[in-house]
């Protein structure tokens, strides 16, 4: 059986908060650790849990490690609390890049008797029920009773309807490169392609009744969140690298079709585009989906 003792390092985070929240309401004793005296001590108060300032003190008991800090700090902080961790102890990751921290529990799970397992939610701080979400999960190793105690975690999740999925560090990356950097590139392109035309955004607002006022709200809703993040995502990844080359070309072609007012060029990239979203699940009910969301937006008068 899994112990209830769990701390969370950068628990006064976004993604911290939420995994505070979700572990207690399961009956886990929280404690969360972060740099920042202030924050850290607010966040604890708000959620109800204990908090900790010094990182021995917060590690050497946990039952389980829960690390939600920026991608680039985690391989150092797995590497410094490893040693202090108990015997058959669980330490786990959220961060949204995997080969490198993958790589480095796999390092530490060979000379220390903790188990290691690296996850990547798929939602943000913003996430209010996880029911029919989903969490990329990397099995790493660990002791003898690797699989008792990461199969208790992963029925915790199951159990409030979260939807698994198992896979490598390899494939991680690459499906993230597709899944989180292209649509955050597009949006932070889209609103600055809009800025450089020199046009408020409220005066184009009043030149669009739809299209343009959903691409806008969704774009906004990009912009205002983790910047760090996103950026570590894009720049980080050598997956995305191969994906901007892609990108690149495909500009190129899309502009000599614009150019040369090759209408045929054009229905064919449109056409294979439709084929591609054809076997989409949403594809059947998405102009539907469209009005929906533009209910919900004339509603509000925006
Ligand atoms: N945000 C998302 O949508 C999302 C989704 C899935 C996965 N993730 C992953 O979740 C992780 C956390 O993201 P987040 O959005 O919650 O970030 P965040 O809001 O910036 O929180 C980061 C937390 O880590 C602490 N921290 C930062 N550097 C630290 C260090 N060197 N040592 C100890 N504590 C440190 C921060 O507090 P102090 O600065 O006070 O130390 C804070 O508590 C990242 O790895 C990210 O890739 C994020």
């Amino acid at each position: 059986m899994i112990g209830k003792n769990l701390s969370i390092i950068g628990g006064s985070g976004g993604m911290g908060q939420v995994f505070g929240r979700y572990f207690k309401q399961h009956g886990f004793k929280i404690t969360i650790f972060a740099r920042n005296e202030d924050k850290l001590k607010a966040v604890a108060k708000d959620l109800e849990v204990e908090y900790e300032l010094d990182l021995e003190k917060c590690v050497v008991n946990a039952d389980i490690v829960m690390l939600s800090i920026p991608i680039h700090s985690t391989s150092d902080m797995i590497e410094k609390i490893a040693p202090m961790m108990k015997k058959n102890s669980l330490i786990f990751d959220i961060t949204s890049l995997k080969l490198e921290t993958s790589m480095i529990l796999h390092k530490v799970h060979k000379i220390y008797p903790i188990n290691c397992v690296s996850i990547h939610p798929m939602f943000g701080p913003g996430i209010k029920n996880l029911k029919n979400y989903g969490i990329i999960v990397l099995r790493i190793g660990g002791t003898n009773q690797y699989d008792k105690i990461i199969n208790e975690l992963l029925e915790i999740f199951r159990s409030d309807g979260i939807i698994i999925t198992e896979t490598t560090p390899d494939i991680h990356d690459s499906r993230i490169a597709i899944t989180l950097g292209v649509p955050h590139m597009f949006n932070i392109l889209f609103l600055n392609l809009l800025k450089r035309t020199n046009k408020p955004l409220t005066e184009l607002t009043t030149f669009t009744g739809t299209t343009f006022l959903l691409q806008k709200v969704f774009a906004e809703s990009i912009i205002q969140r983790e910047m760090e993040m996103f950026g570590e995502i894009q720049i980080e990844n050598e997956k995305f690298h191969e994906i901007l080359d892609i990108f690149e070309d495909l500009i190129k072609e899309y502009k000599k079709v614009i150019k040369n007012k090759d209408l045929n060029h054009f229905k064919k990239l449109f056409s294979e585009a439709l084929e591609y979203s054809k076997e989409d699940t949403h594809f059947e009910d998405s102009y539907k989906y469209f009005y929906e969301f533009m209910k919900i937006l004339k509603g509000k008068k925006v």
